[in-house]
């Protein structure tokens, strides 16, 4: 009876705890993760909260090293891509796959989806949705002032921001972070080269690939792009260049789809006040978020991390959620029906572009590449971006450093 009493007493005590480290701290960004905190806390959990500010995670990242380094891993991060197993060969991370099997998982992602997130075959990590990241979003407004649509080609984009220029709007709002440089650069590398210049240059970094015409063209339109970017955009946050669409500041954003959480947290709508339209020449970059658990002690904590798992993969989470995050679900069981016309048309992009070869893995967004190889083209892409550096130095800076990263 003792033993049983302890056991009542223990069982009434264990309570689901995560510390979730995250970076999504814009407004957008905040009202989608408390989705997820809502609904953790409605089940009995007790939610620590460690945001990291920083668009694209890099702070986060660095965040994370420091904690893990130290001995003392957050019960959830948002980890993705590669750097999931990077962090499995650490030795750091707890499984989830019973979780998983309970759940029907791979009954119910896509079988890519699904690789990213296990660890030699069993699920490590839990993915909440599908980001497109080549996009261009435009202000509504503005384009039909200057009596412009969306730009089909890259030829009309620039067109049409020369025309922009001329009325003293800015066209192309850019905050100048790596990050940011590195998205625009690779939605035009696939739209320019197509998915197998973009596979072979920026996933399997094939050296003749990245030193190709190809690549001196699409270096050639990122420097067109800087001429249409205002002078204040060093170190501005992606959400302040989705504001300055928002406010007619300026044209157009190149950005991935959590900029359309961003202006829907502003209360605009799909269509009406915004556009969206993907970026030219096509290609469908994804860019899966997703949360990893790490190795942790006490009954607890793996509770908390069993409990986040199921709730991330719930049907409704990925529905609510990613009404709000811009994304579309992961899981291809949930209908589309209540999303907009911008959702609509990723889900029926991604499903083309898987059937055609098309459906990428965003470099930019850490979904293709390991961080030091990654990080190697970011950091020629910026330095490109940041001088006046030709084409030509560009993709011989580019191949010397990703030789060098390997
Ligand atoms: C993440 C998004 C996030 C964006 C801006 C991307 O890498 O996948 O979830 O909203 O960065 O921070």
């Amino acid at each position: 009876m003792a033993a049983a009493m302890v056991l009542g007493a223990g069982a009434a005590l264990a309570e689901p705890q995560a510390e979730v480290l995250h970076w999504w701290t814009s407004g957008g960004e905040a009202k989608s993760v408390q989705v997820l905190m809502d609904e953790f806390a409605s089940r009995g959990g007790t939610w620590t909260d460690m945001p990291v500010a920083g668009g694209g995670g890099d702070a986060a990242m660095t965040a994370l090293r420091a904690r893990v380094l130290s001995g003392n891993a957050p019960t959830a991060v948002q980890l993705k891509g590669p750097a999931i197993q990077e962090w499995y060969e650490e030795g750091v991370l707890a499984n989830i796959n019973a979780v998983a099997m309970a759940n029907n998982w791979d009954e119910l992602l896509p079988e890519a989806i699904a690789d990213h997130m296990k660890c030699d075959g069993e699920y490590c990590a839990a993915p909440v949705n599908v980001h497109r990241v080549n996009w261009i979003w435009g202000n509504a407004q503005v384009l039909a002032d200057a009596g412009l649509e969306m730009p089909t080609t890259w030829a009309e984009f620039n067109a049409a921001a020369e025309t922009l220029q001329g009325m003293g709007i800015t066209p192309l709002a850019h905050g100048g972070q790596s990050w940011q440089d590195a998205t625009v650069f690779e939605s035009i590398a696939v739209g320019l080269g197509g998915a197998d210049f973009f596979r072979a240059a920026l996933i399997d970094l094939d050296e003749a690939a990245l030193t190709s015409d190809t690549m001196i063209a699409v270096f050639d339109q990122l420097r067109i792009l800087r001429g249409f970017v205002d002078d204040d955009f060093s170190g501005r946050d992606w959400n302040l260049a989705t504001a300055m669409v928002m406010n007619g500041e300026a044209a157009f954003q190149i950005m991935g789809d959590w900029a359309k959480g961003e202006f829907m947290a502003a209360g605009l709508v799909p269509g009406k006040d915004f556009l969206c339209a993907p970026t030219p020449g096509g290609g469908y970059l994804y860019n899966v978020d997703s949360f990893a658990m790490f190795s942790v002690e006490g009954q607890d904590n793996i509770d908390g991390q069993n409990l986040l798992a199921e709730l991330i993969m719930g049907e409704n989470f990925q529905e609510v959620f990613n009404l709000n995050k811009g994304s579309i679900p992961a899981r291809l069981d949930v209908p589309l029906d209540a999303f907009d016309y911008c959702a609509g048309r990723s889900g029926y992009d991604m499903d083309v572009a898987s059937g055609n070869g098309s459906l990428l893995p965003s470099y930019a967004h850490g979904m293709a590449l390991r961080g030091a190889q990654a990080g190697a083209i970011t950091d020629t892409v910026t330095a490109f971006f940041n001088s006046d550096m030709s084409s030509a130095d560009a993709v011989t800076a580019l191949a010397l450093a990703v030789k060098n990263s390997m």
